[in-house]
């Protein structure tokens, strides 16, 4: 089974990420054929910094390898070293309908908040991603809940694809975590934990000092209740309990019935950041080994983006071929 998923290499990476991707893609490495693809080109779609990008594209390589990621065993590449992205991208935009894309909660989301400019780019940013997807034929797609809506529109443009062209792509599925797919803000549990337009207490960032991870969690907003139990009129202790749930590798349910009889908020916040100071500890300690090292990083991105390459460039030939573009041969 062919494994795909990919992450923008902005802002800094955060527990929602780290719950609701990243601890899929170590996992995926066991499971089947695994390929991670560090998205810059779609983190070119809105307003950015040149020599950033590089400097967050190698933070993120090494959160990566630092959570598990072992490039013995999966693929793991930067997109823009691999041509066929882009050129798979303009042939989908022709079998994509411009009317989906104007659908898409991401691009409202982000062209609202794009103060100056909105990039065609932007607009375009779920045929890129169809065409990471689509590229290496992929069967599935480890993501948070909030890439749903694009995990749909490129099964749509395969199958546009493949009826229109003949079979050719195969029409993956998306693969969301039970729990923990949309982990929320600590300070506003009903807006998802996020780089852009949150504050500061309420991410928690994977690379947060221990101590740091525990305020956050101390300071998390809930209500003025006292029962630990998963309810809508309750997003914030929802949210803790998820958390918890996921980085002691349990149950929700278990959870509740642990903290039955708590009687308060206090302790079991605690708890829940220093469970994740535990968890994430690892992650930051190696992170810190791997980090110096830009040369040893792009030699293994270099190393992956040869192997996407080699079976990435197989599809788009065929999809030119399909598609009666260049050379007949070619
Ligand atoms: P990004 O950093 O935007 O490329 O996101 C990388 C991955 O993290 C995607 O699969 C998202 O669905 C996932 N993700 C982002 N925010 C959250 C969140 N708050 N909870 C769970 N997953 C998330
Ligand atoms: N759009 C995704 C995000 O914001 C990142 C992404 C780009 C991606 N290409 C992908 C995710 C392919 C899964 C598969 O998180």
């Amino acid at each position: 089974m062919r494994i795909f998923s990919g992450i923008q290499p902005t802002g800094r990476k955060h527990l929602g990420n780290y719950i609701g991707a990243i601890r899929q893609y170590v996992e995926g490495q066991d499971r089947g054929d695994a390929i991670y693809c560090i998205v810059d080109l779609h983190a070119i779609t809105v307003a950015y910094d040149p020599a950033e990008l590089r400097d967050r594209l190698y933070d993120t390589t090494a959160i990566l390898l630092a959570a598990g990621l072992d490039p013995q065993r999966c693929i793991l590449f930067r997109q823009a070293d691999v041509k066929e992205h882009t050129e798979l991208a303009w042939l989908l935009a022709n079998v994509t309908a411009y009317g989906d894309l104007t659908r898409m909660h991401q691009f409202k989301e982000k062209s609202a908040e794009q103060r100056e400019f909105v990039s065609a780019g932007l607009f375009q940013y779920p045929v890129l991603q169809a065409a990471d997807v689509l590229a290496y034929r992929t069967d599935e797609v480890p993501v948070g809940e909030d890439q749903k809506q694009h995990i749909e529109v490129m099964r749509g443009i395969a199958e546009r694809f493949n009826a229109r062209f003949g079979e050719t792509f195969v029409v993956p599925s998306h693969r969301i975590p039970e729990v923990g797919a949309r982990i929320m803000d600590l300070q506003s549990p009903e807006r998802k934990m996020s780089t852009t337009g949150a504050t500061e207490l309420g991410t928690v960032f994977v690379l947060d000092e221990p101590d740091r991870v525990v305020k956050k969690f101390k300071s998390a907003v809930t209500d003025s209740g006292t029962e630990i139990v998963r309810r809508p009129d309750k997003p914030g202790i929802s949210n803790l309990i998820e958390i918890l749930a996921v980085v002691r590798d349990t149950t929700p349910d278990a959870v509740e019935k642990e903290y039955a009889d708590a009687g308060g908020y206090a302790g079991f916040k605690e708890d829940v950041g220093r469970a994740v100071a535990d968890y994430l500890a690892p992650v930051r300690e190696r992170f810190a080994e791997l980090r110096p090292n830009e040369a040893g990083l792009e030699r293994i991105l270099a190393t992956g983006a040869e192997k996407a390459r080699a079976i990435s460039s197989e599809t788009v030939t065929l999809a030119r071929r399909r598609m009666g573009v260049g050379p007949p041969d070619g």
